[in-house]
C-alpha cells in the first residue's frame, strides 16, 4: 500500500474504516426523527487526496438509506481543508473549513442538484468531524432547506472498525 503522502499527515487520525457505535439520531423540524446506523471508510492511494465513502443504513430495518462519497483535500502549507461531496439524493457540494487539533469544522460552498431533486432542497451544509479523547469519532450535521433556517439533522458517533 502507498506512502501517506506528507500533506495528509495532519489528517492521519480520519483513516480507516469507522462504525456507528450506538445508532445515530436524525431529527429536522418537518420530519420524524429517526434512528441511522453508519459506516465511514477513508482511504488514500498515495495522491495528496483522501477517498472516502459514507453509507447509512435505518437501525431497525438495516435498510440502506443515505450515501455519500466524495474526497478531501489539504491547502499545502495551511489548515485549510476540503471536502468534494456527492450524494445519492442527487446533491452535490464543496465544503471547506478548518481543521483544529482534531476536529474538522466545515461550511458548503457550493450546492447543486439533479434537475427531479426531491424537495424541499438543501440550500446550505454545516458539519463538524470530532475526534473525542476515547477514541471515538463523532459527527454532526446542520442544514438550511429552502424552508428552515440552519437546523440540526444529524448527530452520531462511530468507533473505529478497523
Ligand atoms: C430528510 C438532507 C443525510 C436520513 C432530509 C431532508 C433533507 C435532507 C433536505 C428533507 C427535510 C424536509 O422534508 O424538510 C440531507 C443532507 C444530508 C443528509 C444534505 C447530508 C449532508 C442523511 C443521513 C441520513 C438521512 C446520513 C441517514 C439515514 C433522512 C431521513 C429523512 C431525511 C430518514 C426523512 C425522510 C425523508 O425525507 O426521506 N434529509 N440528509 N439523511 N433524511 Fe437526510
Amino acid at each position: 500500500s502507498a506512502e501517506l503522502n506528507p500533506a495528509l499527515l495532519s489528517l492521519k487520525w480520519l483513516l480507516g474504516s469507522w462504525e456507528s457505535d450506538e445508532p445515530g439520531e436524525g431529527t429536522f423540524p418537518s420530519i420524524k426523527p429517526f434512528r441511522y446506523t453508519e459506516k465511514l471508510h477513508f482511504s488514500h492511494v498515495g495522491q495528496p487526496v483522501i477517498n472516502f465513502m459514507f453509507n447509512a443504513f435505518n437501525a431497525e430495518s438495516n435498510k440502506p438509506l443515505h450515501r455519500e462519497c466524495g474526497f478531501i483535500r489539504m491547502q499545502p502549507g495551511t489548515n485549510r481543508v476540503a471536502f468534494i461531496i456527492a450524494q445519492n439524493s442527487g446533491l452535490v457540494e464543496i465544503e471547506e473549513g478548518e481543521l483544529t487539533g482534531q476536529q474538522l469544522k466545515l461550511q458548503s460552498k457550493q450546492v447543486a442538484r439533479i434537475s427531479f431533486a426531491k424537495e424541499p432542497h438543501v440550500q446550505e451544509i454545516c458539519r463538524v468531524f470530532k475526534l473525542q479523547s476515547d477514541g471515538r469519532l463523532e459527527q454532526t450535521v446542520s442544514m438550511a432547506t429552502d424552508n428552515q433556517p440552519l437546523t440540526q439533522h444529524l448527530h452520531i458517533t462511530y468507533r473505529r472498525a478497523s
